[in-house]
């Protein structure tokens, strides 16, 4: 991806946080918000070095990594949401992405409920913290600001052998559904993408399958789709969506990023 044109960016000037940025579907979006236009883009994670080398690799001059746990609110809002309205005047946008999977595949009869406390504890603590802080942050500052997280296909469906996981991300809908009606008059707009299956590090290291085996179950997967597999890039695309004004009036929605291929993951 390339830096657009001024007329064509959709957050120029904007001020941003990624969370879960040092990696997949957080990384591409951070600089996908950089190629839109953002004034600034914050990432966040607990990867350090890897989050650092996003951020230099997207440019100093509109990226910064920020070492924030998300399960920790006052990293939360510390280090990452009070410095950068400090720092940078405003918070426009919120993009909570940080997450974790299932350990491994279970039914609730195998629930390991020390890892669901993990799973619980980053991917809708971790939200929370990060939906309520960036809220804090706008509206004091009277900013009508975006707040976007990421859910999944699984937030809406049963599935076979992820409960923790799934249940964590039917949480994150009650999460965006509640703060939206919470946020509406004060001009803050709360939404979610959910992706379809994506081949991140958070797939290849769970299901413990090297580059080649990736490429050959993402095939397999979307063997039906014309336009290949799920990509970061598709995601990314529909959370700018969401986090600017071309979704100036969407709130409380769940927008499903799966090309139509969502239950087969
Ligand atoms: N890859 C998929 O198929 C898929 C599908 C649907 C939803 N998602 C969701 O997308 C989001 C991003 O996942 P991904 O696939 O890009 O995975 P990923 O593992 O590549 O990225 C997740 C990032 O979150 C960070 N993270 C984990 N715990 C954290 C914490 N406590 N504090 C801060 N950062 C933390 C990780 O270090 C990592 O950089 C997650 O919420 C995931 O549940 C992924």
């Amino acid at each position: 991806m390339t830096e657009q044109p001024i007329q064509l960016q959709k957050l120029h000037g904007k001020v941003a946080i990624v969370t879960g940025a040092a990696s997949g579907i957080g990384a591409v979006t951070a600089r996908h918000f950089a190629d839109h236009g953002a004034r600034v883009v914050v990432i966040a994670d607990v990867q350090d070095a890897k989050g650092r080398e996003v951020a230099t690799s997207i440019g100093s001059h509109r990226c910064t990594y920020v070492h924030c746990d998300v399960t920790d609110e006052d990293q939360v809002e510390s280090l990452l949401v009070d410095s950068t309205v400090e720092k940078y005047g405003q918070l426009d946008v919120m993009y909570s992405n940080a997450g974790i999977t299932a350990s491994s595949v279970q039914t609730v009869m195998e629930l390991d409920l020390s890892w669901f406390d993990k799973v619980m504890e980053v991917n809708v603590r971790g939200m929370a913290a990060c939906v309520k802080h960036a809220a804090r942050a706008m509206v004091g500052k009277g900013v009508r600001g975006s707040i976007v997280c990421t859910a999944s296909v699984v937030a809406e469906y049963g599935t076979e052998s992820a409960t923790d996981y799934t249940m964590s991300k039917h949480a994150v809908l009650g999460l965006v559904r509640s703060a939206s009606v919470q946020l509406a008059a004060r001009g803050v707009r709360v939404n979610c993408v959910s992706p379809g299956l994506v081949g991140t590090p958070m797939v290849s290291e769970t299901l413990k399958l090297g580059a080649e085996e990736m490429k050959e179950m993402m095939t397999a997967v979307y063997s039906e789709s014309s336009n290949g597999p799920l990509m970061e890039k598709h995601v990314a695309d529909a959370v700018a969506f969401l986090a600017s004004e071309d979704s100036a009036f969407v709130t409380g929605h769940n927008l499903v990023v799966d090309g139509g291929f969502g239950t087969k993951s």
